[in-house]
């Protein structure tokens, strides 16, 4: 049998595991493995993103692909999270868990988005060069392109390239490109996107970096204005030790442009922006300066909050990974944890089958049903967002005050060990690949 060529579209968190994972299966010679070409759209793998938690699950699958080291040297040692008000006043923390035992809202391994979404590249690259040193076809990557059409018989996927106008065909098609997945909508219709994606609580959110003050530390603060409005500011990692991330947070059922805003990715940035300086205009606390930083961003991400809910995920040679598939929404805390699993799982499965494909695409998504229903089960059943974020300015006045009575009666600690997510729930199946050694930054230069 020829290799299985495989295309693997977004160089994100999912993708390249994904690869590294399948490129580590023992049983099969250097010559024998996948050829696979990963097609990002982006000049680089993108650096954006804020903190997020790797978690149960994606802890043991880190391990796995040998990036604990890296992980580690890279986090951002947030210490857990504080409710504060106007005048910076703290009505209530809740301490992040450092033991990694206990889920909490800020996970042991917290690390910015883009450092991990660098390390798996690298990581992913140092495979393919071990690869290629033993005689195989390792990974192919390809920067600033996207796909501009996909079409597929029984045999393969034809595939073209929009910048390079270049046709290729592929064994399998792997659609790892993120919450507004163009692979998901080039195969499963642009109709039926508005069933798929689902926003949560109304929600959008606006991510970027800004300069250290002396009001910052390495406690995340979180600021709730009124009109369901709110702001977090929380610390960077060991690399930027004088910027902090914010996040800041809109919910708004009915304004139109916030959705189409969403629409139009990373072209709209001016307009995105635009709209969360007129939703924060006149909002007290740190606002006024954190919309100033916010509109001179060159990091700014703005996207929906969103989950993506689907029957299967995979149609003929295309399967959908990671948040293209079941995307749980950054108020989750499992987007990485998911991502990881899916990655893990994919791999796992084509290598229990790897001269059949339909079996190998239905073993992953019977892995991945209940790991994807349970990391998408939304605290009090998605209704969070309205508690946290109220609509009136007295409303967050005495939301303020029964957060400090909780405090005061120490149930917080006692509660946030059974409201943390479920990572520790999901089981990690063996597929008999390799234990991968520990990377470190440097290695694959070499
Ligand atoms: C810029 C950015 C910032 C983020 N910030 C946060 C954050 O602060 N907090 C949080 O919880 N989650 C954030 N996320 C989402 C988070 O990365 C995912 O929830 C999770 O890690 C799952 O990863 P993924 O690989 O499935 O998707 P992603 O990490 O979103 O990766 C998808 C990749 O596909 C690429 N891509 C998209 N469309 C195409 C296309 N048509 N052709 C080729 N490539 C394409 C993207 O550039 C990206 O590199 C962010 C995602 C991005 C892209
Ligand atoms: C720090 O917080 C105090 C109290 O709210 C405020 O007066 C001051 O302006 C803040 N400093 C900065 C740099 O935002
Ligand atoms: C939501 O947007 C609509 C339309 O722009 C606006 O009238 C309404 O006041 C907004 N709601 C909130 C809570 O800001």
């Amino acid at each position: 049998m020829a290799p299985l060529s495989i295309l693997i579209v977004g160089c994100g968190i999912a993708g390249t595991p994904f690869a590294t994972f399948l490129l580590s299966n023992p049983s099969q010679y250097a010559k024998e493995k996948p050829h696979i070409t990963i097609l990002e759209r982006a000049s680089t793998p993108r650096p954006q993103g804020q903190n997020i938690d790797i978690r149960g699950a994606g802890v043991t699958i880190m391990r796995k692909l040998g990036i604990e080291t890296a992980v580690r040297n890279s986090i951002t040692h947030e210490e857990g999270v504080q409710f504060v008000d106007d005048r910076n006043g703290i009505w209530i923390q809740m301490a992040a868990d450092k033991t990694g035992k206990v889920q909490t809202g800020t996970s042991d391994l917290e690390i910015l988005r883009g450092s991990l979404a660098e390390i798996c590249w690298k990581r992913s690259r140092a495979m393919s060069r071990e690869v290629q040193s033993q005689g195989g076809k390792g990974i192919e990557y390809i920067f600033g392109d996207y796909l501009e059409s996909l079409e597929q018989d029984g045999e393969k996927v034809h595939v073209r390239l929009a910048k390079s106008g270049e046709w290729r065909s592929f064994d399998l098609v792997v659609g790892a490109d993120g919450l507004q997945s163009r692979t998901r909508q080039m195969v499963w219709g642009e109709k039926g996107e508005g069933e798929r994606v689902r926003q949560v609580a109304g929600m959008y959110g606006a991510f970027f970096s800004l300069p250290k003050t002396s009001n910052d530390s390495l406690w995340r603060r979180w600021y709730s204005a009124p009109g369901r409005r709110g702001v977090m500011v929380r610390p960077c990692d060991a690399t930027q030790p004088d910027r902090m991330t914010a996040f800041m947070m809109i919910m708004n059922l009915t304004d139109e442009r916030l959705r189409s805003a969403a629409r139009d990715g990373r072209k709209g940035a001016e307009a995105q922006k635009a709209l969360f300086a007129e939703y924060f205009e006149g909002m007290k606390w740190e606002c006024p300066r954190i919309v100033d930083e916010m509109l001179k961003a060159d990091d700014f991400y703005y996207d929906m909050i969103a989950q993506v809910k689907m029957e299967k995920w995979s149609k003929g040679r295309v399967v959908l990974l990671g948040d293209a598939g079941y995307c749980a929404s950054p108020i989750s805390g499992m987007g990485t944890t998911l991502a990881f699993n899916g990655a893990y799982n994919l791999a796992g499965a084509i290598t229990q089958h790897p001269n059949d494909l339909p079996a190998a695409l239905a073993t992953y998504e019977t892995k991945m049903r209940p790991i994807v229903d349970l990391a998408q089960r939304l605290p009090l059943g998605g209704q969070a967002p309205y508690i946290i974020n109220l609509e009136t300015a007295w409303g967050i006045w005495i939301r303020n005050r029964i957060l400090w009575l909780i405090a005061l009666s120490g149930i917080v600690e006692l509660a946030s060990r059974f409201a943390g997510p479920p990572a520790d729930k999901v089981k990690v199946e063996e597929f008999g690949l390799s234990q991968l050694e520990e990377w470190v930054e440097g290695d694959d230069e070499k």
